[in-house]
């Protein structure tokens, strides 16, 4: 086999179960992403989705199975262990820091990144490190916050939340950027924006796990596509088949592929 036939995948998520009490919420999952690929999964409400991406940042443990990243097994690893190797995720709900300014919010991830964890001087930090504000500067312009830097981030919108914690998240150069519906609470002006920011992310090879119910973002951005229903995955394939697939129809009762 040559080298160019190789596909090298990143993330590997192996034979994962997990129940809560008698629940199935994730059942014999296999699920390959590979390098500077965007992967996305769909699914109705209830289908695993979030409990899936929580399994891969280590905030649920598998009942059985095994995550692997980079050829390392990441099950029984730290939330934040698993960020410093190179997964990084934006949330269903933001997750921010309300009471700091918009700024800072986007420049705390990049300390946190550096040394590992948060350190007692980290305010004082805050306003000395000028290459992370310039960092944190231009990333504010590419997601369209930057007029709003000196607001606190509890008074966003929710949808400028969301574009807030992919600036957090794009500071910290992961190598896997894990997106929960990315584009919820945005009107469909600033979803098309947050599509061409992440079509931007893409050309500099970062590679994508994305969760979303919007099909115009899934088709605009997904290299590859799984559906998720019922915590099983019962198609896997290239955007074209995805959309052509009757039992994915069939999962969403005839209404949300077109
Ligand atoms: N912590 C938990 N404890 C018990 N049940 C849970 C827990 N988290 C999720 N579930 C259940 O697991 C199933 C899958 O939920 P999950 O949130 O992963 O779905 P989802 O595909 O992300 O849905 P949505 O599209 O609504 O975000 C649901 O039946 C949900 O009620
Ligand atoms: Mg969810």
């Amino acid at each position: 086999m040559t080298a160019t036939n190789t596909r090298n995948i990143v993330l590997h998520v192996a034979d994962v179960h997990r129940h809560f009490g008698g629940l199935r919420a994730l059942s014999d999952i296999d699920l390959q992403v590979e390098e500077g690929k965007t992967h996305a999964i769909i699914g109705p409400n209830g289908a695993g989705k979030s409990t899936l991406l929580n399994v891969v940042i280590g905030r649920l443990p598998p009942t059985s199975g095994a995550v692997i990243f980079d050829g390392q097994i990441l099950t029984g690893k730290a939330p934040h262990e698993i960020n410093q190797i190179g997964i990084a995720r934006v949330f269903q709900t933001p997750e921010i820091f309300p009471d700091l300014p918009v700024l800072h919010n986007v420049m705390a991830p990049a300390f946190s990144k550096r040394d590992g964890a948060f350190r007692i001087n980290l305010f004082q930090r805050l306003d000395t490190e000028r290459a992370v504000r310039e960092e944190a500067e231009s990333l504010l312009q590419d997601v369209g916050l930057f007029e709003r830097r000196n607001t606190n981030a509890g008074a966003l919108s929710r949808g400028d939340k969301r574009r807030l914690e992919l600036a957090m998240c794009l500071i910290q150069h992961p190598r896997l950027l894990l997106l929960d519906e990315p584009t919820a609470g945005m009107s469909r002006h600033d979803t098309n924006t947050t599509i061409e920011l992440l079509q931007k992310i893409k050309q500099r090879g970062m590679t994508k796990l994305i969760i979303e119910h919007d099909m115009h973002v899934v088709f605009s951005l997904a290299d590859r596509i799984s559906v998720l229903a019922q915590g099983r995955i019962i198609a896997e394939g290239l955007p074209d088949e995805i959309r052509g697939d009757p039992r994915v129809h069939e999962a969403y009762l005839g209404g949300a592929i077109q």
